[in-house]
């Protein structure tokens, strides 16, 4: 079973990551994964808090979760509507949830935090099972922030304010990066570091294609930005065939 760092921080996890669970955020993944799911059902892997989970089960797509951390779903618990989305508690690499669905999502980065590739390629072989004929399964996560690194440099700041300061520190023979924050509050500091196994469209496409799905889509946002060698992020759809 991987390490489940977020346990530790599920009842800060909300406020620390407030700019995601803003509106402008949250509606346009879930406008993107509802016109997928139609009117069928949607899995997400890594369900958290239900950050995305609440508001596309709001839009009536019955949705299911995995997630590693009991603690991240008793957050969720506490939220209205949690009642609506079933959860299944595992590895979402292997876990199975006796049904398939339209659609199987995996947001925010959370990809990298399997940090083995046979872990990742296990992460599409299991979305592929779940998938119907014809599903789609769509990754969120970030483009390696590699060509911001200076040659011969392995620690890059992502960010600074007076209350936080986070930095990734990259293992470039291993293809991890840490990530590392520190956050100040009345003067206590709190730290929470993370290994994520960073990935190329490429090393995904080809996972994919290892699992029988096809890329039908790659956008570099939500609203749909067409993907270009300046996106720092990607949205992609692999399709299972009918
Ligand atoms: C960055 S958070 C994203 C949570 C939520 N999807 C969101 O968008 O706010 C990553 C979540 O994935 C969960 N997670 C990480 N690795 C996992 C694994 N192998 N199996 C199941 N859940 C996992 C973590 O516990 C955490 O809740």
């Amino acid at each position: 079973m991987p390490d489940n760092h977020f346990e530790r921080i599920a009842d800060r996890y909300d406020a620390a990551s407030a700019d995601m669970f803003l509106p402008s955020v949250v509606d346009p993944a879930v406008e993107f994964l509802a016109h997928l799911a139609g009117d069928g059902a949607a899995l997400e892997l890594g369900v958290g808090t239900g950050r995305i989970a609440l508001p596309l089960s709001a839009r009536g797509v019955p949705v299911h979760g995995i997630e590693l951390s009991e603690a991240m779903v008793q957050q969720m618990h506490a939220k209205a509507g949690a009642g609506a989305v079933g959860v299944t508690i595992g590895d979402f690499a292997t876990a199975q949830v006796e049904r398939t669905f339209r659609v199987v999502y995996l947001v925010f980065n959370t990809i990298t935090n399997l940090t083995t590739q046979d872990e990742q390629v296990a992460c599409f072989r299991n979305a592929a099972a779940h998938l119907e004929p014809g599903g789609c399964f769509v990754v969120e996560v970030s483009i390696p922030d590699l060509q911001r690194l200076p040659p011969g440099e392995t620690v890059h700041p992502f960010g600074i304010t007076s209350t936080h300061f986070g930095f990734e520190q990259y293992d470039l023979a291993a293809q991890i990066a840490w990530s590392h924050h520190f956050w100040i509050t009345d003067g206590a500091v709190e730290t929470f570091s993370t290994p994520h196994r960073y990935v190329w469209p490429a090393e995904l496409d080809l996972m994919a294609r290892l699992t029988g799905l096809s890329l039908l889509e790659r956008w570099a946002d939500w609203q749909r930005t067409p993907f270009t060698g300046e996106s720092r992020s990607h949205v992609s759809v692999w399709q299972r065939p009918t």
